[in-house]
């Protein structure tokens, strides 16, 4: 298993569109398995493969607090939604951010699993927000989306600024 790294808001990456998983392979099973990692010890409830720079349609989510209850959804479609409601999200790729989103609060969701059968769920609550808010991030969507121009910018700033005060690491070592 390997930890990924998460990209950051405002990075342009986190606006691609993901594609469909053709086919659940060995190499899309090791994806989600470093995805749960990777969420489990950021720590995050939910993360999307976009976050990680994949652009394929697969998400992972686990909302309880003993790591009990991961999901991996691929290809996922949500195929009923009722209810309203609003909570307060943050976001692994826009840390130290949290504002209210309204959602659906119970969705019914057809996904592919690891054997790549085809499977549908229930889910209310915070597992529905969170199933919802990567199924965003995987159209290239964020929370902030949902939120006004002018705090939307603030965050935008906050995080550049941060970038800039970080050393940078190089994405990989030199050439020599
Ligand atoms: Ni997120």
């Amino acid at each position: 298993m390997a930890r990924l790294d998460i990209l950051v808001y405002p990075d342009p990456r986190l606006r691609t569109r993901a594609t469909p998983v053709e086919a659940v392979d060995d190499s899309i099973r090791q994806l989600a398995e470093d995805m749960l990692e990777t969420m489990y010890e950021a720590p995050g409830i939910g993360l999307a493969a976009t976050q990680v720079n994949v652009h394929k349609r697969l998400l992972v989510a686990d909302v309880t607090d003993d790591r009990s209850g991961p999901h991996v959804l691929i290809n996922p479609e949500i195929i009923e939604k009722d209810g309203v409601e609003v909570m307060e999200e943050g976001c692994l790729s826009v840390p130290g951010f949290f504002e209210k989103v309204e959602r659906a609060d119970h969705i019914r969701v057809r996904a592919l699993g690891l054997d790549g059968q085809p499977y549908e769920m229930e889910a209310e609550g915070l597992l529905a927000v969170c199933i919802q808010h990567e199924m965003d991030h995987l159209e290239g969507k964020l929370f902030v989306d949902y939120l006004s121009q002018l705090k939307r910018q603030r965050i935008r700033k906050k995080l550049e600024k941060e970038r800039r005060l970080k050393p940078q690491t190089p994405d990989r070592a030199p050439a020599i």
